[in-house]
């Protein structure tokens, strides 16, 4: 199926929409994207994307950090957006990749005095970890940004080539995933997932000041903890050793929906097995992106009309 993108604010076939090889971006890393969901809910033939604001609102605030200014609104993103799904007309789960960028083909390493772009790309896009049976992690020996070197609570294009470095190392030795630690020593987040354990019966996660992406799916978890499940999520600084006590453990993210994690450093999570609590939140979190659960449906934006569907 011929897919589409949004580029210099026009549509036009994927395929077409290319920048040169001195663009900023592309050199200095100097760009920040956003990863949105659209979940293909296919007993009611429409494409639910899922908290498309709440990603737009973070994404122009990685533009704040990044000194650059699009010339949407929050809404007008949204709409380019829905429109652009419509346009690829995809019948399954697809992800979108907002991009906002430093256009000017010029080098030279600053932010300032640069042209600003922006485009969307979209793509069908298969589960990104083992959701279903829990993965297995390591603790990275690499260590996640810090907020006075780059901002992790952007995300902004060139820090990536730190969750890089953790996955590859990760996935060569045999796990799964990483789960990297900050500067400070606790535990941060995985390469593109927010983490939760379960300790006494309780949810923590670490707090934003121990480099994490505040992600939209973390937000989402915390929310239908407390509203589904009954589970207040206490947001705090994480030992490691913490990693290895823990009842439960799992890792959230727009990719990642709620994936179990049942190993860490070799060492079983739950009996290594997938446990209660998370399998309720993955469920709990599915029923909702997939816009079965009408009681979230306005964070759920239809794609399709009745009759194009
Ligand atoms: C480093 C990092 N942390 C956490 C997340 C999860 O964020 P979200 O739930 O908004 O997708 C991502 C997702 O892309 C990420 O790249």
């Amino acid at each position: 199926m011929p897919s589409y993108a949004f580029f210099q604010k026009q549509f036009l076939p994927q395929a077409k929409a290319k920048v040169g090889i001195l663009t900023h971006a592309f050199n200095y890393g100097t760009a920040c994207f956003e990863g949105i969901r659209g979940h293909w809910n296919s007993d009611e033939e429409q494409m639910y994307l899922f908290r498309v604001k709440e990603h737009y609102q973070r994404l122009l605030e990685g533009c704040q950090l990044l000194k650059m200014e699009l010339p949407y609104t929050i809404d007008e993103l949204c709409q380019i957006t829905v429109e652009l799904v419509r346009r690829c007309g995809y019948r399954e789960d697809v992800y979108i990749r907002p991009i906002a960028y430093k256009s000017s083909e010029i080098l030279g390493v600053r932010l300032h005095d640069l042209e600003d772009d922006f485009a969307i790309a979209v793509a069908p896009f298969a589960p990104y970890l083992n959701f279903e049976d829990g993965i297995r992690c390591c603790v990275s020996s690499w260590r996640r940004i810090n907020d006075d070197m780059i901002p992790p609570r952007g995300k902004i294009c060139g820090p990536y080539v730190n969750s890089a470095l953790a996955k590859t190392e990760a996935v060569a030795s045999g796990f799964d995933e990483a789960i990297l630690l900050s500067t400070g020593g606790h535990v941060s987040e995985g390469s593109g997932e927010n983490i939760f354990l379960v300790l006494d019966g309780k949810l923590v996660t670490p707090p934003c000041y121990d480099s994490i992406l505040l992600g939209v799916t973390r937000d989402t978890v915390i929310e239908l903890a407390k509203s589904e499940v009954g589970i207040e999520t206490m947001e705090r600084s994480i030992d490691r050793s913490e990693l290895y006590i823990a009842e439960e453990c799992f890792l959230t993210g727009t990719a990642a929906y709620v994936t179990p994690v049942i190993e860490i450093d070799h060492r079983p999570v739950a009996k290594g097995k997938v446990g209660p609590i998370t399998r309720e939140l993955l469920k709990v979190y599915l029923d909702v992106v997939y816009g079965r659960n009408k009681k979230y449906l306005h964070w759920c934006t239809p794609t399709y009309s009745k009759v194009e569907a």
